[in-house]
């Protein structure tokens, strides 16, 4: 088994002038260009790394990390992660053309449910390695393995990204890798231990 190593990093979430229902290109861009600076402070803080892997939905926080990854160091790898049941990033990638899902997908990663789109697809095109696609069952695996051994409470859609290095496709890639653990949003009422006896976990 790897080590598992937590990294604390200081970023916080900042509206722009326009705020966050700035939907405009530029809004976008600075949405894209802010998510970017996760990679400025893990190159900073494990410059030693040479892949990283980051949850993708609408592709925002990949788009932004590879951006500054490529420009900063070319030589480290960066991989999107995703769900099989949500995977348009990896049916644009083989496709080499925008394919959104075309149902809302079914996934316990509730954060990447989202499909990737005009603004994110160029640089995802260009700029993210290869795109990774876990199981629902891989993703459950992963995260209770991070709150088991790293007791650090991270949401299904941070799985995504554990289970894609955990899994057979990235065997291969024995590296220092890094992973974005993208969120801790856990409804602690939908574990089914956790609830009351008498009480299901969907509250009835
Ligand atoms: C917890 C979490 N991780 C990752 C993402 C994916 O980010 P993006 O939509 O930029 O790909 C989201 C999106 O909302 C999210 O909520």
């Amino acid at each position: 088994m790897a080590k598992l190593l937590p990294l604390q990093l200081k970023w916080k979430p900042v509206a722009s002038g326009g705020g966050s229902s700035d939907s405009s290109g530029e809004g976008r861009r600075a949405v894209i260009a802010g998510q970017g600076t996760i990679a400025l402070e893990v190159l900073q803080q494990v410059p030693q790394i040479t892949a990283l892997v980051v949850p993708v939905g609408g592709g925002g926080m990949v788009a932004g990390i590879a951006v500054a990854v490529k420009a900063l160091r070319p030589d480290i790898r960066v991989y999107a992660a995703e769900p099989c049941n949500a995977d348009d990033c990896y049916r644009s990638k083989v496709t080499g053309e925008l394919t959104p899902n075309l149902h809302p997908p079914d996934t316990i990663a509730d954060g990447v449910k989202t499909s990737i789109g005009p603004n994110t697809w160029p640089i995802i095109k260009d700029l993210v390695d290869d795109v990774l696609t876990v199981t629902e069952e891989e993703i459950q695996q992963a995260t209770q393995l991070v709150w088991e051994r790293m007791k650090l409470l991270i949401e299904p859609t941070a799985g995504v990204g554990v289970a894609a290095v955990l899994s057979e496709q990235f065997r291969s890639v024995s590296q220092n890798i890094c992973i974005v653990l993208c969120g801790g949003n856990v409804d602690l009422g939908s574990l089914a231990w956790l609830s009351p006896p008498g009480k299901e976990a969907n509250g009835n």
